[in-house]
């Protein structure tokens, strides 16, 4: 197992760093997140003759986005049967339809630009190798059917697995996402866009003509329109994000065959589900293998995750290397499909995207899309299937309830965890949880010796925090916060660092 757990998309791109914001700025929009979202907007809006400011709390493009596998389809597992049950069918084929358009929008961009990045159209393949799961196969194909959705009922597929049953969707695609990206960040720039990195949203003050957004440093952006491209919502203004969403972590392995790949992108619907792209650059030749998704600070010790990822490749297509290793989160709404609109009904020039449930490359750039027109007042047919105000009773309400009773048992069975170890106890390159003064503390051993102790009490609301032994840090089970080993905020929805324990 490789010991370095960068993704192979951040260590085969070179992207500019950029200054904080150290003055006070007044713009047309804010758009705060340099991921996808946040640049495909920015980019869209600059086009538009809009001045923009893209603010990131750290570099562009090192959160979700560049641990992505990036697999450019609207074939977003097994679906368009549930959605069609839950949100209608008019619903559910407008959801095909948006993330439809962008995979085209992608795809003009990168033939328009020249833009090298690996863009493939590839057939997408969701299949079972399980008897038991045939029949869920065939439900979704008949959803397919009634939907007009294109696509192949077939049994058998590329890959050497004994596939049961199979349904491929033609002309999706794949890409190098941060290939693209840079691409969209330069004409941004040339359109008159000011990025800013290092450079922290920490609130939104909501006015008329101008909404002020209040950084950590306490600099200040003015602008008429804010748009959350955060992950997750930076700013909440009551709109209970915090339980309408929820953090699934998963895992990646950038694996060099020694035999031929058929082609093709693949997801398993058995459990544990597995996906499988191949990708060509600068003269690597690579299969991306995903899978082992959990929630967030809630799985068994994480390199057992990448160890079964890797039993899977070896016994899939015999013997290989492994030179990438990586994990990520993204998030999940209640009722699967994204929030993409104003952040709450009453703030007209308040908007997030987010949830996009490991599908973002489309939904992004769907999310993109629509805010781009909502911003500009143009009507799009999207606006209502995206809206973060619908509630629908089922499903939402019973994922709202069995979420919110997982963050409860957990919030409960940290404070009750017995633990026995101390700081002493804690070996080079170890992290744990242990006792400190009677009470639950978290130690990190670096390899030479340094030691660090934070209070494990999760900063957001008060759950306790969990040890990540891939990625070295520290992960809140209950909305899905991560922490270096030292404390800092990786990923929110905390802002504040956890506690340091002076030892
Ligand atoms: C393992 C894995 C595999 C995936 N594979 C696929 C796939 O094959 N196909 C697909 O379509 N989707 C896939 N996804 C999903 C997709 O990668 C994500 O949905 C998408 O990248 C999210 O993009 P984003 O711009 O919303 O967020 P991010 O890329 O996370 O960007 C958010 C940015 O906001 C910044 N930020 C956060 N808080 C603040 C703040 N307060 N102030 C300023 N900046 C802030 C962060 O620093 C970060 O740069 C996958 C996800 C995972 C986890
Ligand atoms: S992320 Fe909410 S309590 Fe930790």
């Amino acid at each position: 197992m490789p010991a370095s757990s960068a993704s192979f998309w951040l260590a085969s791109t070179e992207v500019s760093s950029f200054d904080k914001l150290t003055t006070d700025l007044t713009v047309d929009v804010a758009v705060v997140g340099g991921g996808i979202t946040g640049i495909s907007l920015a980019y869209l809006l600059a086009k538009e003759g809009k001045q923009v400011a893209l603010l990131d709390a750290g570099r562009l493009l090192n959160g979700t986005t560049g641990n992505t596998t990036a697999k450019i389809t609207a074939q977003h597992d097994l679906i368009y049967d549930e959605l069609i049950h839950h949100i209608g069918e008019e619903k559910a084929r407008l959801y095909y339809e948006a993330n439809d358009e962008a995979i085209a929008f992608i795809r003009n961009t990168v033939l328009e630009n020249k833009i090298s990045c690996d863009f493939a159209e590839e057939n997408a393949y969701i299949y079972t190798t399980a008897e038991a799961n045939i029949a869920m196969i065939d439900k979704e194909w008949k959803a397919y059917e009634k939907l007009g959705i294109p696509g192949l009922r077939a049994d058998r597929i590329p890959l050497p697995v004994d596939a049961k049953a199979s349904i491929v969707m033609p002309n999706q695609a794949r890409f190098h996402p941060l290939a693209y990206l840079k691409h969209l960040i330069k004409h941004f720039i040339n359109n008159g866009g000011q990025i800013f990195e290092e450079t922290t949203a920490m609130s939104i003050n909501p006015g008329s003509p101008l909404t002020t957004v209040v950084t950590r440093d306490g600099t200040q952006v003015k602008c008429r329109d804010v748009v959350s491209c955060s992950h997750f919502p930076f700013y909440d203004v009551s709109g209970f994000y915090f339980a309408r969403l929820y953090a699934e972590r998963a895992y990646v392995l950038g694996v060099k065959l020694n035999g031929d790949y058929p082609g093709g992108m693949y997801l398993s619907a058995d459990s544990p589900p597995r996906s499988i792209r191949s990708v060509s650059f600068n003269g690597e030749d690579l299969l991306l293998v995903g899978g082992e998704r959990h929630k967030t600070g809630q799985g068994i010790c994480t390199m057992k995750h990448y160890e079964r990822l890797e039993t899977f490749v070896r016994d899939t297509f015999g013997s290989c290397e492994i030179p990438y290793r990586w994990s990520a989160q993204d998030l999940t709404t209640l009722d699967k499909v994204p929030y993409i609109g104003h952040v709450v009904k009453n703030e007209p020039h308040a908007y997030i995207a987010t949830g996009y449930r490991k599908w973002g490359m489309t939904s992004s750039t769907a999310a993109a899309l629509l805010l781009k027109d909502m911003i500009l007042g143009i009507d799009n047919r999207y606006e209502d299937l995206y809206t973060p105000s619908r509630f629908y009773a089922d499903p939402s309400l019973k994922t709202f309830l069995v979420e919110n009773a997982d963050v409860a048992k957990h919030l409960i069975n940290g404070k009750l965890e017995w633990v026995t170890r101390e700081p002493e106890d804690v070996r080079p390159d170890e992290g744990a949880v242990v006792r400190v003064n009677g009470k639950r503390a978290g130690a990190y051993r670096e390899a030479d010796g340094t030691l660090y102790v934070v209070d494990t009490t999760c900063t957001h609301m008060g759950c306790e925090v969990q040890w990540n032994a891939g990625e070295r840090t520290w992960d809140c089970p209950c909305h899905g916060s991560r922490f270096s080993f030292s404390g800092e905020v990786i990923e929110g929805p905390a802002k504040k660092s956890l506690k340091q324990i002076e030892y």
